[in-house]
């Protein structure tokens, strides 16, 4: 029964706290999934080496991201949650795949130029090869589908690429994914910046409302987030701080766009923030308490791991094997 499910894999950088961006647009998903496929959900903690990280803010965010997973309805007994890192596979494909990449296929990312340009003092060949390490994260499970947002379509392609010149070269290795790209655009913007993605690295927290917030913190953010010229509520292009906070009402409620803004016929930018405020207090709310109730338990914490390590593992090692087999590693 099992065998038949299709498999679904996906990962997030624990290079921050999850923010209410992430619970709209991955891990809402990721939770629904659970039921209909066998699910692998993976802490990139590898990925996060391109950028200068702390040690031990980064060991810390590594647990809180596995706590922000499970409070979140990532149940550790339906999936495997598991981090990258405990997986040698991933860094050993990732070899082999690089000599199956172009030069030119990594240069020409955008996400490589955008970080370049972001990071110039530091533009390392990690940065330069992280599609060919997400190619391998992908490619070791035989992912059917790869839920991501719309900023790794390039990389999946990549990933498809590579998959498919290998299994020409070699005769079927890799399945080939799919990026599973979620319906509705539950794309949430910066609260102060609402043409750009709400983003856990940005510098400003004023732009970003944390799956960790206190009430408090989420009105006060709410409240001061940038709106837009004029005074009618509706979702426009011209109109990107009021489409967010209707997005994150829509989101927090579950209610449709178009009748919320039925309901703010007549009303001010102001009933607007209160309203959303509350709604994102009251989605949030229970996902902050079950995170800090699992964080306390490290024991519990450490055994999930523990347990996606070794399943993992063995998938990630079984294709591992076979690509070493076909290109002529002696094995023994
Ligand atoms: N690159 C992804 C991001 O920054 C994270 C990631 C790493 C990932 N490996 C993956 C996502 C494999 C999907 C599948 O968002």
């Amino acid at each position: 029964m099992e065998n038949n499910q299709k498999i679904i894999l996906s990962g997030i950088q624990p290079s921050g706290n999850l923010t209410i961006g992430h619970l709209a647009g991955a891990l809402t998903n990721w939770q629904q999934l659970q039921d209909d496929y066998q699910c692998f959900y993976m802490i990139a903690d590898l990925h996060t080496m391109t950028i200068r990280q702390e040690p031990s803010v980064l060991r810390d965010k590594t647990m809180d991201t596995i706590a922000m997973y499970v409070a979140c309805g990532i149940s550790p007994e339906k999936s495997t949650l598991f981090v990258q890192s405990h997986v040698p596979a991933h860094s050993q494909l990732q070899w082999i795949l690089s000599c199956f990449t172009g030069y030119s296929e990594c240069a020409k990312m955008t996400q490589f130029k955008d970080k370049s340009q972001a990071h110039s003092d530091n533009i390392n060949v990690g940065l330069f090869a992280y599609p060919v390490l997400m190619a391998a994260d992908i490619l070791l499970y035989q992912a059917d589908l790869v839920p991501i947002g719309d900023d790794q379509k390039q990389h999946l392609e990549l990933t498809r690429n590579v998959a498919q010149r290998f299994n020409y070269h070699y005769s079927d290795t890799f399945k080939i994914p799919e990026p599973f790209i979620p319906k509705i655009g539950a794309r949430i913007m910066s609260l102060q910046e609402p043409t750009k993605k709400m983003s856990k690295s940005d510098e400003n927290e004023k732009n970003i409302i944390f799956l960790t917030d206190s009430d408090d913190q989420i009105r006060n953010k709410i409240k001061r987030s940038v709106t837009d010229s004029g005074t009618e509520i509706k979702c426009a292009d011209n109109k990107p701080g009021i489409t967010n906070l209707l997005t994150l009402l829509s989101v927090s409620t579950g209610n449709s766009l178009i009748n919320i803004e039925n309901n703010f016929i007549g009303k001010t930018y102001g009933d607007l923030k209160n309203t959303t405020a509350d709604a994102i207090i009251e989605f949030i709310k229970p996902i902050r308490n079950e995170y800090e109730k699992i964080k306390l338990d490290k024991n519990y914490l450490n055994n999930i791991i523990k347990d996606g390590m070794e399943k993992a593992n063995k998938t990630a090692f079984k294709t591992l094997c076979k690509v070493y087999k076909k290109i002529g590693l002696v094995q023994l």
